[in-house]
């Protein structure tokens, strides 16, 4: 098929608030399928609390949160027209995805946001398998923790569910952390708080499971069930643990590992983990999904209830995923060396830092809103950090200067993490997001493979916003 235009569809008429419905005929001139971007409600907070308005995506009527879950098989294309019926200009960033850069959805850098009432026609290859997520990519610090938030999952081609030591049955699990008042509605005043972005981010007080306040899972005795695992939050880290059922990781954002039995998962904000449980045989097993809120006790945050006919067959070792077999090998005889130092927050703050093409103390930054910088700029967004050529391997040395973790994401590509101080990784491990701790360093490389410019920004959305974001070209 040729190639939709990107022209404005809509010539007015369309409600700001997405109370109408859009006439189907609009839609002829390419025909992709709708990802309706609009205002709905959701039952967030659990039962005997009201419903909580929110933004969510739609690809039928009715809008959910989170996002309808996409799902292609490696190697074929996404095809949807955003149709933005929200109040604010948005853009929709296709987490992860090894993409063309022109449909990356990375507002303000590779395309201007999309203004209410009109449209943009993403149609991408997915070349890679695994567990991935698309987002808002405009204001997303408000637009995200209002709920535009969805999974995109590319199978493998090969099968994997049902073969020795696979498990039978995938779920997916989005988790999501949301700051709701008393009466469950989203709180509205904070979005740039800068209190808030000098710390660990706009952290919220009710966390979800697929949407849900303690959701109940089923599974069978004896099942062995795929989790995927999606940390969908503006700011919160997510130490997990999957009480009673062995688990193993298979994957992390996406890509396969090889399987390890683990005691905690840890998911940064944007990090997905696979990870293949077995239910006990005996129904009346603890078992949960249990996360550590910060402070080292765990809650539950879903239950599993065991029932049904059991499984009788012992199972195999976990068998590993599919390999990729697309990400080329980054070359370390003589990479394009880079360094990407993080500063500012609170307790440390940052010397002088160039903001706007004009070098201002702590005091002056922050009455700008921006608390972070990236190589001594705040949002660096006028000029590429680096330039690369196509198909060279850049490696990275991070080092974070601060009191506080971050989630680095690198657009358009995943990297290798040679890791060095970095406590939470392990080496030989392939990302598009890495948790990086208070005063360590870590190494990462990747090969440059996609051409076009990419963002490369802090994950934890409040930080992004003040001062944690810039890009590199590939070309
Ligand atoms: Cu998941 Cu630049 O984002
Ligand atoms: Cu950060």
């Amino acid at each position: 098929m040729t190639r939709p235009s990107r022209r404005t569809f809509l010539t007015g008429t369309a409600s700001l608030f997405g109370a109408a419905i859009l006439p189907r005929a609009v839609f002829a001139e390419t025909g992709l399928p709708v990802l309706r971007a609009s205002t709905s409600t959701a039952q967030l907070a659990p039962d005997g609390y009201p419903a909580t308005p929110v933004w969510s995506y739609a690809t039928g009527d009715a809008g959910t949160v989170p996002g309808p879950e996409i799902r292609v098989t490696a190697g074929e294309r996404v095809q949807y027209r955003l149709v933005n019926d929200l109040p604010q200009p948005t853009a929709v960033h296709w987490h992860g995805i090894r993409i063309e850069n022109a449909m990356d959805g990375a507002a303000p850098l590779t395309q201007a946001p999309v203004p209410p009432g009109e449209g943009f026609d993403y149609d991408f290859v997915t070349p890679d398998p695994g567990t991935y997520w698309y987002h808002s990519h405009n204001r997303s610090t408000e637009q995200v923790a209002r709920g535009l938030a969805g999974p995109l999952i590319v199978e493998d081609r090969e099968p994997w569910l049902g073969e020795p030591g696979a498990a039978t049955r995938e779920v997916t699990l989005v988790l999501d952390d949301w700051l709701l008042e008393a009466d469950a509605t989203i709180v509205e005043d904070r979005w740039d708080d800068l209190h808030a972005a000098a710390h660990g981010g706009r952290m919220g007080n009710t966390v979800t499971v697929n949407g849900k306040a303690y959701p109940n899972l089923e599974i069978r005795p004896g099942e062995r069930v795929r989790l995927r695992l999606i940390n969908t939050a503006t700011a919160r880290i997510m130490p997990l643990v999957l009480q009673g059922l062995a688990p193993h990781l298979i994957a992390l954002d996406g890509h396969p590992v090889q399987p390890r039995a683990i005691e905690t998962v840890l998911l940064g904000p944007a990090q997905r983990a696979d990870v293949v449980i077995d239910a006990p045989m005996d129904p009346d097993a603890q078992t949960a999904l249990l996360l550590d809120p910060g402070n080292g006790e765990l809650v539950e945050i879903a239950s599993f209830a065991v029932a049904g006919d059991a499984f009788t067959k012992v199972h195999a070792d976990v068998r590993a995923l599919p390999a990729w077999g697309t990400l080329p090998a980054p070359d370390l005889t003589d990479p394009q060396r880079e360094t990407l130092l993080m500063e500012g927050g609170a307790m440390r703050g940052m010397l002088e830092t160039q903001y706007q093409g004009k070098v201002m103390d702590f005091r002056e930054l922050s009455s700008n809103g921006m608390v972070w910088a990236f190589n001594g700029v705040a949002n660096g967004m006028d000029a590429p950090m680096f330039r690369t050529s196509l198909g060279r391997t850049v490696h990275m040395e991070m080092t974070n200067r601060s009191m506080f973790p971050h989630a680095i994401h690198l657009h358009g590509h995943h990297f290798e993490v040679l890791a060095r101080s970095g406590a939470s990784n392990t080496s030989g491990d392939i990302r598009d997001t890495v948790m990086i701790g208070a005063d360590e360093t870590l190494e990462i490389a990747f090969v440059a493979d996609n051409p076009g410019v990419w963002m490369l920004h802090c994950h934890m959305l409040s930080h992004q916003a003040s001062g944690m974001m810039g890009w590199f070209e590939v070309a």
